[in-house]
């Protein structure tokens, strides 16, 4: 899990178009808080579609070692029996949260308001993450860390019960830091409230409801209030997870980029708090139509069917960045082909993820040919104008930093080169999509 084994280098080139349909896997955050919720409700939860990735399989050995049964059927649907909420068990040994940040800030959420410890350890990324931004609010419940230097892990968290309700404003937009204190509310008395300046994926707040809790959702000056009543009786349910617009959105921009492409993409989630990425690279020209719109698992889904397209630069509006946080490195790559430059500000969130996207994006783009800049809070890219990109040298390859995002953006970047594109290693590509290499494959590039 913790990526200790050998770097897998991969060179990516082009090789035709993208054609036919796939199906992505899983949405990674409704996975988490599938195998999250059903840990705390008695009785059975069934989970279809759940996404089979490493982060998502470090939070299922998390909620085993507090005490939840956690099994798969051999048709793929997972049973989940939980043990209540208050009724967590302390680990025997240290949580390995492996790469990732949601298992990690969410857990810590559940852990606070039981009466036991935990330690939550890391791979070398997540080791570097700021998990002060949870530490805080969640030792205003009155749960006690001891962090390693910087609020960083590895580190101890002792949960407190009966913890204290919270009124807490985030200071960065966040669905981690809100899903964290709304999970502490669970197992709280009184009403826990979360006030959202700019709102955030809303995941948790649609699963807390279909699990019963009550929760409710406002809107006071502008910001979103959610308000949950705590000691809550959670019911079991039966989920289906729909497929991850996270992951759709590299062979979306795959076939946007790769001439002759047309993909049908099966069962791609569009929450709205999601999907700004797809109306981004609509608004630059790229032929994306939503077919069969219809709902899966309490969350809007549809297929997309996505043909090669000239694209052009555009400014995205900061406004929609938390609708599409996690796509900001494959739009760099839609963007280092368009027609034009396209211009990205207010970002600076994007240097805490699994690695300083902005860096990371800057520097893997201009080694394979593309024309960046790179500012304190954003790139500004000048595209080729729909030319393929030169591609890394022979000797070159571009360093991923353990991201799956940096690795499969790159992928991506690979198709639409001349050369070919060189990642130092895809392990990390397993932490959120197993499957990417063998799609590609199937779609014909
Ligand atoms: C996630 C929230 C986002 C996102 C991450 C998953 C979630 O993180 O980047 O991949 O499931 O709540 P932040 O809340 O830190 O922005």
């Amino acid at each position: 899990m913790s990526h200790s084994n050998p770097p897998s280098p991969r060179r990516f080139t082009s090789a035709g178009p993208l054609t036919g349909r796939i199906a992505v896997p899983g949405d990674k955050s409704v996975s988490h808080r599938s195998l999250m919720l059903g840990a705390l409700a008695v009785g059975e939860t069934r989970v279809t579609g759940l996404l089979e990735g490493e982060d998502v399989l470090a939070t299922a050995t998390a909620m085993r070692a507090m005490g939840a049964t956690i099994t798969r059927d051999d048709d793929g649907t997972w049973s989940i029996h939980g043990v209540g909420v208050g009724s967590l068990l302390q680990p025997e040994q240290a949580l390995d949260m492996g790469n990732s940040g949601t298992s990690t800030r969410l857990l810590m959420g559940l852990v606070a308001s039981h009466p036991i410890r935990a330690v939550f350890t890391g791979d070398a990324s997540l080791s570097k993450r700021p998990m002060e931004r949870v530490i805080e609010p969640l030792s205003q419940m009155g749960a006690n860390f001891e962090a390693s230097p910087g609020g960083t892990l590895p580190l101890m968290l002792r949960g407190i019960s009966p913890a204290v309700p919270l009124t807490y404003r985030l200071p960065v937009a966040s669905a981690q830091v809100k899903s964290a204190i709304l999970l502490a509310g669970l197992n709280t008395a009184g009403i826990t409230t979360v006030i959202e300046p700019v709102p955030t994926r809303d995941h948790s707040e649609r699963m807390l409801r279909g699990f019963g809790a009550k929760l409710e959702v406002g809107e006071e000056n502008g910001e979103r209030v959610i308000a949950l009543h705590g000691e809550a009786d959670l019911q079991p349910q039966a989920i289906a997870v729909p497929g991850d617009p996270s992951s759709a959105a590299f062979f979306a921009v795959a076939a946007l980029l790769v001439p002759g492409s047309d993909l049908l993409i099966e069962n791609v989630g569009l929450n709205p708090t999601r999907a700004a990425l797809f109306d981004v690279l609509r608004d630059m020209g790229g032929r994306i139509d939503e077919l069969d719109r219809r709902e899966v698992g309490g969350e809007p889904v549809a297929d997309l069917r996505v043909r090669h397209s000239p694209l052009t630069g555009v400014e995205v509006d900061p406004a929609v960045a938390p609708a599409m946080i996690d796509e900001f490195p494959i739009l760099f790559v839609a963007a280092a082909l368009a027609q034009g430059k396209t211009t990205t500000r207010d970002l600076e969130e994007l240097r805490v993820k699994e690695s300083d996207r902005l860096a990371a994006m800057a520097a893997a783009l201009t080694l394979a040919g593309a024309r960046v800049e790179e500012y304190g809070d954003g790139l500004v890219i000048e595209g080729t104008g729909g030319d393929p990109l030169p591609g890394t040298a022979d000797a070159t390859a571009i360093a991923t930093h353990l991201d799956h995002r940096i690795a499969m953006s790159m992928a991506v970047a690979g198709l639409a080169s001349r050369n070919g594109v060189e990642v130092d290693d895809v392990s990390p590509i397993a932490t959120s999509f197993p499957t990417f290499e063998r799609l590609l494959a199937e779609a014909g590039a």
